[in-house]
């Protein structure tokens, strides 16, 4: 056993969990890098470990569950006028400085094999704006919309924390208020391999990944962003994923219900366009609860069940749009109410004096929607597909960069159909700015396209 003062204790647990391995090539570190090494070690729980690798073991059977009841779409007179005073509602709890925007923006993009983070991703389909500029651009169209300076937390992780603050930076945080812009980083967890034992990513360094989005509210609270943002007066968080263009990021009627019923977490659902979509859906647990059940656990007899209109019966799914009251926050991430993990099995880097390799092994990571059965009050609004869910998750097909900015297209273009302004023939491609317009009312009614196959309204 290796001997290094101050470190022993985490040295024996490293030998005791016969994961000796990672001293490997201890001999021919530097002692900077070996004092690395210990100190990623001793910020490890191994016991942690012991119990995440036990669950891979486990099949997990979920509690018994039926679809979850959601507020849809108005149809009648009432509901319209039901919806009015939601909006009404929102709005003033918007004005009164209430609401901030929290985007999650720490995943590793992998499926997306696009290098850098996420929301640095050009996707604009006419101007090439990336993700993160649109969502700024918008924040800083509600801002003037609603008159109030709206905060806005980024949660990044490790590995793109540096290049997004870098890239913010760059660009003068868009115009933002840049002490209103927060950004911090999630936890990270040990992946492990097919043993539950550490992988080597480095010789001195261990393979570690971003602990889920459910790490978000956690990271939150131990940067100290919720205790700023409560000390503002902020009550209301509105979560979205970095991956969505289309996202309303400030939604009034969605916070007027939010408001209306009392509710401590609010979800944004849509019809599911086919069984096998990858989405999670909204379910209400044999408890009582409310909660999502991931698209991977859904059994495919559950996936497929059609009620008797031949509709799916687990209809509402989740497109990762929530308002969480940031009071719920603190009292889960205070009371050191943890979000379950979950596995995946997927490929993993490993070093080898020979250059890198990918072995197969187990990620950890927490999912937000957990939150959802820890809440007493609860509220699920259903929403266009077309109008608010453009994911881009994969490099080409479904979920890609050229659907998604196939559906902004298609959205602006309605939007400009709406306020009865005329498409020149020879247009092919609309991109609206969210400077110029986040919602149809927004668009000038004067507005007079040219002649040009690409349009772009700012
Ligand atoms: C996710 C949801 C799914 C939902 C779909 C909508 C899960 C498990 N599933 O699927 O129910 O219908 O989005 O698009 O989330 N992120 C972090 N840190 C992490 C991991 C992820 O910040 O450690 C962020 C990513 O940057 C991204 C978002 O979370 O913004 C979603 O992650 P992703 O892995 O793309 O989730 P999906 O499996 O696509």
């Amino acid at each position: 056993m290796i001997y290094v003062e101050g470190y022993q204790n985490t040295i024996e647990k490293v030998y005791r969990t016969g994961n000796e391995h990672v001293f490997a090539f201890w001999d021919a570190l530097t002692p900077d890098r070996q004092k690395h090494l210990l100190q990623e070690l001793s910020h490890i729980n191994f016991e942690e470990l012991e119990n995440l690798y036990a669950l891979t073991k486990k099949q997990v059977i979920p509690m018994g569950f039926e679809p979850a009841p959601f507020t849809g779409l108005p149809q009648t007179p009432e509901e319209r006028k039901d919806f009015d005073n939601a909006r009404a509602i929102g709005i003033e709890t918007i004005k009164n400085g209430k609401v901030a925007a929290f985007v999650v923006a720490g995943g590793q993009g992998s499926r997306l094999g696009f290098d850098g983070p996420k929301g640095m991703l050009p996707i604009g389909p006419v101007s090439n704006k990336t993700l993160f500029q649109i969502h700024a651009e918008k924040i800083k169209a509600y801002e003037k919309k609603f008159n109030v300076e709206i905060p806005w937390c980024i949660m990044t992780s490790e590995a793109n924390h540096d290049a997004t603050v870098e890239y913010f930076e760059k660009n003068k945080f868009f115009n933002l208020n840049k002490d209103n812009v927060f950004i911090f980083t999630q936890n990270m967890i040990p992946s492990l391999d097919e043993n539950g034992k550490l992988i080597l990513e480095t010789p001195y360094s261990i393979f570690r990944n971003p602990d889920g989005h459910g790490g978000s509210l956690t990271a939150l609270y131990q940067s100290g962003t919720l205790s700023k943002l409560m000390d503002m007066g902020i009550e209301i968080l509105s979560y979205f994923q970095v991956d969505n263009p289309l996202v309303r990021i400030i939604d009034p009627v969605f916070i007027g219900f939010h408001v209306k019923r009392n509710a401590e977490v609010s979800s944004k659902a849509l019809k599911k366009a086919y069984p096998e979509e990858k989405i999670g859906v909204f379910v209400k647990f044999s408890n009582g609860r409310i909660g999502v059940v991931e698209y991977s656990d859904l059994p495919p007899e559950k996936q497929n069940e059609k009620d008797e209109h031949g509709n799916l019966r687990y209809l509402a799914g989740s497109i990762a749009i929530h308002l969480f009251n940031t009071h719920f926050i603190e009292n889960i991430t205070k009371g050191n109410v943890t979000l379950p993990f979950h596995v995946a099995k997927k490929s993993i880097p490993k070093y080898s004096p020979e250059g890198k390799i990918h072995i197969t092994g187990y990620k950890f990571e927490k999912f937000v929607f957990d939150a959802l059965p820890l809440t007493e009050h609860n509220f699920i609004l259903e929403t266009k597909r077309e109008e608010e869910f453009a994911p881009v998750k994969n490099k080409t097909g479904v979920d890609s960069v050229e659907t998604a900015q196939e559906l902004m297209i298609n959205l602006y273009t309605q939007w400009l159909i709406q306020k009865n302004i005329p498409i020149p023939k020879v247009v092919e491609k609309i991109e609206i700015s969210p400077l110029c317009a986040v919602e149809p009312d927004d668009v000038p009614a004067t507005l007079l396209l040219p002649q040009q196959k690409e349009v772009y309204i700012s």
